[in-house]
């Protein structure tokens, strides 16, 4: 079966602390459990799409190291064609290490390692399999040569294109924006952004999420779409985390809202449950409208967030089954 989806992107290994607070400078404190998984941004983007049942693959490097052997065997498991998985001589797999607080909120540090010495050559090679698919996926956490090419193919061979800008780079390569055809961003990654206008309005609309008045937050969201379309981007989608979503195409702007959870565990790979699980609606449900398929993301995002880890943490099809064929709510089963 021809991949619908082909994400190119990176692999991590993640190993992830819990503790209720967040420890100061300076400070040792206990934690109260650890867990090692697999992650990485396109990786995780590339699950969360296979799981709910299409065919994906993924271009991506690992390390000749366990981590990187491992890896594959784990793509394996999901179903995932690895075809273009390259394994780089003397470099480790590229390694996340993350903390996560009681509320569920994470910090992460990546050190890149294989995703780093991805090129476009790794690219170039895969370009059948991306003419061939529906949707191409990219990230932030490979070269910015490799994503624009990725891109760059995406659009020669009149592919959707799907950029998650995350993690937000303040240098990025300005043409990324007119390649993308769907610009994902979350509120916080605008936040570092570079383009100063976003930054200030951001400051502002995070101030008044703060002081509780979110009308004028979401006002501000729908500015920075505006100006991130300026830029060059067909439509954009700015994830809120607990407020969903804000949606703008050519014909307006649309709140998306999530639904409402009780028990957060771990938001760690929200962002990329709701990226893959976007490409795949759009790859496989073109009966629903966008700003559907925006919610319905959102709502595969929302089961991710109440459990440990981040691929962990992503549905199977078998699970939500009657959510994809738009039966019930994810949560009514
Ligand atoms: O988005 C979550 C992911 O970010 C983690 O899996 C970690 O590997 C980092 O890439
Ligand atoms: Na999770």
């Amino acid at each position: 079966m021809k991949p619908s989806v082909v994400v190119v992107g990176s692999c991590m290994i993640d190993l992830i602390s819990y503790t209720e607070v967040l420890p100061k400078a300076g400070e040792t404190i206990f934690g109260s459990s650890f867990k090692i998984g697999f992650g990485g941004k396109g990786a995780n983007q590339c699950v969360a799409a296979s799981r709910l049942g299409c065919e994906t693959a993924l271009v991506a490097c690992v390390g000749d190291d366990t981590f990187g052997e491992n890896y594959l065997k784990n793509l394996d498991d999901d179903g995932i064609n690895k075809e273009y998985v390259t394994t780089v001589g003397n470099v480790s797999t590229g390694v996340a290490t993350i903390v996560v607080d009681g509320k569920g909120e994470n910090s992460i540090i990546i050190v890149g390692g294989s995703n780093q010495k991805m090129t476009i050559n790794e690219v170039l090679k895969a370009e059948s399999v991306i003419k061939n698919s529906k949707v191409v996926v990219c990230q932030g956490e490979i070269s910015e040569a490799s994503t624009k090419m990725a891109l760059l193919l995406g659009r020669k061979h009149e592919v959707v294109t799907l950029m998650n800008a995350a993690p937000a780079d303040s240098n990025m390569d300005k043409e990324i924006y007119a390649l993308s055809e769907y610009f994902c961003v979350n509120e916080t990654e605008i936040l570092i952004s570079q383009m100063n206008d976003i930054d200030v309005l951001y400051k502002q609309g995070k101030a008044e999420i703060l002081t509780g008045v979110k009308v004028n937050s979401l006002t501000e969201a729908k500015r920075a779409c505006e100006l991130l379309k300026e830029e060059g981007c067909l439509e954009v989608i700015i994830t809120l985390g607990s407020e969903g979503a804000i949606y703008h195409w050519k014909e307006g702007f649309e709140h998306i809202p999530a639904p409402r959870i009780n028990n957060v565990v771990d938001t760690t790979g929200a962002g990329d449950a709701f990226v893959g699980a976007l490409s795949y609606f759009l790859s496989q449900s073109s009966e629903l409208s966008r700003s559907e398929m925006i919610k319905r993301s959102c709502e595969v995002a929302s089961v991710s967030i109440q459990s440990k880890g981040t691929q962990t943490s992503f549905p199977h099809r078998k699970d939500v089954i009657k959510f994809l064929e738009g039966l019930i709510g994810i949560f009514l089963e």
